[in-house]
């Protein structure tokens, strides 16, 4: 390929085609390799560091902040914890692997990708191939999952293109579940140093929260675990930064809440840690550090509703009946433990265009290139573009995942709805005006010379609301005027409020854990969650797309890690069997709450998004249970019995 070096075990060196799967397996053992060993670095204490200026997190975060004097803050406080928390490789495992067919005509590429981001793909594969972005054509009508790892285009994505270049045919590459352990991402190992301070009554005067985690040695790429530190608790001295060791490993990337997921467990253990110091509740320890504002930025919120998450989780669960005393609550011979974390991850709204086009039969064709990742994209757009049209959904066609279609963002940072969302809805409501334009300024519609706020749309009749037999229908105005469907496009771009507000969505997760005192055996019973992410567009999407982040972070707590073998760099267990995820004997009952907030700022249509905030939070809380139940502080996931027996 590139040149004859191998940075990591499992990186492609070739692609083997044939017009079979059988015949192109059959071939693989006839291509001869040698290899010239050298030493590999897998050691995070020992690893090479990125240089600073190499370190940054995705978007315009900076890599380090400091307010305040951290060293004063330390020194005022009564009570100090100050502890190193680390956390595992971690591989996503998509039902769906990741796959590409690549066809090519003339000089013009299509590829049906399973990708988060059709245009990211686009832009990509033609800078690699030198080619006009025109020239290639990404299409995914359903990514079968992806969580971060099929957010760009990895190698087999441009082994596809060069093979089907080379054979003259199109070409179908499918990854195996193993190859899917390390050449497309996954989540880094963290070591998090973090060091709180506070006041006997608990408020926080110091917070410094230190991240390193690995990258390869083909890139620089963050888990920005710090990042949720700058804005979540006020304390007028705060120290944050980030850290990068390069190590003989596939290239980590973005996975399901990348930095919020790893960097929660670290700042929500500390901060558990500092309420059993303190001898004060964690729950009221929250509430006495509670950021009315945003800490770092000194912006207000565009909406916080934290409290009411914390009273409304802390209800249902019923968190007065705690004991805070470790070890003291059984169920039978089980140890029963409670523990809570607060959860936040930001509310990110890019920009998004989209085509909404009224056809004469009165139906809606609407088109936006984002994707469905299993989130419900389908269902919320196709929602949002009826509502806005005046139409029942059954008349709206929505479609997405083809770059000929009008730009959206990838799918990813829990954007979609709020972005894509936006420009269904903007362009949506400009369809809408036009076609009512259309029928006033038209002499033989009932609705000739009226004033344009006076017309309303209901099951796709136009009608006046001050008299409503004066009307008819989207399909009868322009089956009249020729037929030509009415299509608005919008290219919708976030406002100044971007700037202005301090955007981000909050929670609560509440964890009930059994543990074994004997064998060290740990079951979850039961999680209360309780969110706030904005406008809810669909409780039961966005009620599944919480409780999937749950039980992730339950599978991050109890069960995920990549195993690398610490002298060859070989990934252990990188099959379904070896690399243990949660199954549904492994899931107590989840109840979560959707706590309704009204957010006039952060996008036209109110919406935070709620694809990753599930997850965070979700490890300190069970560990935090953990320790509840045990008295055992596990500083480093998983929390494997090994570790509660220790
Ligand atoms: Mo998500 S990890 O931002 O695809």
């Amino acid at each position: 390929l590139q040149d004859d070096r191998v940075f990591y075990n499992g990186q492609p060196i070739g692609i083997v085609v044939a017009d079979t799967l059988e015949h192109a397996r059959a071939a693989v053992p006839l291509v001869r390799t040698s290899y010239a060993t050298t030493h590999a670095e897998l050691d995070m204490a020992t690893g090479p560091k990125a240089p600073p200026e190499n370190v940054h997190p995705t978007g315009d975060e900076p890599r380090a902040t400091t307010r305040g004097d951290i060293d004063a803050g330390l020194r005022d406080a009564a009570v100090r914890v100050d502890h190193t928390y680390t956390t595992p490789f971690e591989t996503h495992n998509p039902m769906e692997p990741h796959n590409t067919v690549a066809v090519w005509e003339g000089s013009k590429l299509t590829l049906y990708d399973s990708t988060q981001g059709v245009f990211g793909v686009r832009s990509t594969v033609a800078r690699t191939f030198s080619m006009q972005p025109e020239d290639v054509r990404v299409l995914s009508p359903f990514t079968g999952g992806g969580f971060g790892s099929k957010g760009g285009a990895w190698s087999h994505v441009m082994l596809a293109a060069m093979a089907a270049r080379q054979t003259g045919r199109p070409v179908k590459l499918v990854l195996t579940r193993r190859q899917m352990f390390g050449p497309v991402g996954g989540r880094p190992r963290t070591v998090q140093h973090v060091t709180l301070g506070a006041t006997s009554d608990g408020q926080l005067t110091a917070i410094r929260h230190t991240s390193t985690s690995n990258s390869s040695m083909l890139e620089d790429w963050l888990e920005p675990s710090a990042l949720q530190t700058r804005m979540l608790y006020t304390s007028p001295n705060a120290v944050t930064d980030h850290a990068i060791v390069r190590l003989n490993v596939g290239s980590p990337t973005f996975m399901r809440a990348p930095g919020e997921s790893t960097g929660t467990y670290a700042l929500e253990s500390a901060m558990d840690e500092l309420a059993v110091a303190l001898d004060m509740d964690p729950v009221a320890l929250r509430l006495r550090n509670y950021a009315e504002h945003d800490p770092q930025s000194g912006k207000p919120w565009s909406s916080k509703s934290l409290r009411e998450c914390y009273q409304i989780a802390t209800e249902r669960f019923g968190w007065s009946k705690r004991n805070p005393m470790p070890r003291s609550m059984r169920d039978g011979r089980m140890l029963v433990g409670w523990g809570m974390a607060t959860a936040t991850y930001p509310a990110r709204t890019l920009a998004s265009s989209t085509s909404a086009t009224i056809l004469p039969d009165g139906n809606a064709w609407v088109r936006a290139g984002t994707q469905e990742i299993g989130c419900g994209t389908y269902t919320i757009m196709t929602q949002i573009a009826a509502d806005a049209l005046g139409l029942p959904p059954e008349r709206v066609r929505f479609e997405l995942g083809d770059t000929d279609m009008p730009p959206a963002p990838v799918s990813a940072g829990s954007m979609t709805a709020a972005s894509a969302g936006t420009s269904v809805y903007k362009s949506a409501l400009a369809a809408r005006q036009k076609v009512i334009r259309m029928a006033i300024a038209d002499a033989q519609s009932p609705l000739h010379g009226a004033s344009e706020a006076d017309v309303r749309v209901e099951n796709g009749r136009m009608s006046l609301a001050s008299s409503p037999s004066r009307g008819e229908t989207y399909s009868a105005l322009i089956t009249r005027n020729g037929g030509t469907p009415i299509e608005a496009r919008v290219d919708s771009t976030p406002g100044p409020e971007q700037k202005e507000y301090s955007m981000h969505s909050f929670g609560a997760i509440l964890t009930e854990v059994h543990v074994d005192p004997d064998v060290g055996e740990i079951r979850v019973p039961r999680i209360v969650t309780a969110h706030a992410v904005g406008r809810v567009l669909n409780s039961r999407t966005l009620q599944s797309q919480i409780i999937g982040g749950v039980v992730w972070g339950i599978g991050m707590a109890l069960l995920e890690e990549t195993l690398i073998d610490p002298h060859m760099g070989r990934y252990v267990n990188s099959d379904l069997a070896e690399y243990q995820v949660p199954v549904n004997a492994d899931i107590g009952t989840i109840d979560a709450t959707l706590v309704d907030e009204h957010d006039a700022y952060v996008n036209p249509i109110g919406v935070k998004g709620g694809g990753e905030i599930g997850i965070t939070g979700a490890a300190a809380s069970l560990a935090n249970a953990v320790y509840h139940a045990t008295g055992k502080r596990v500083r480093d996931l998983p929390i494997t019995l090994d570790k509660i027996l220790g």
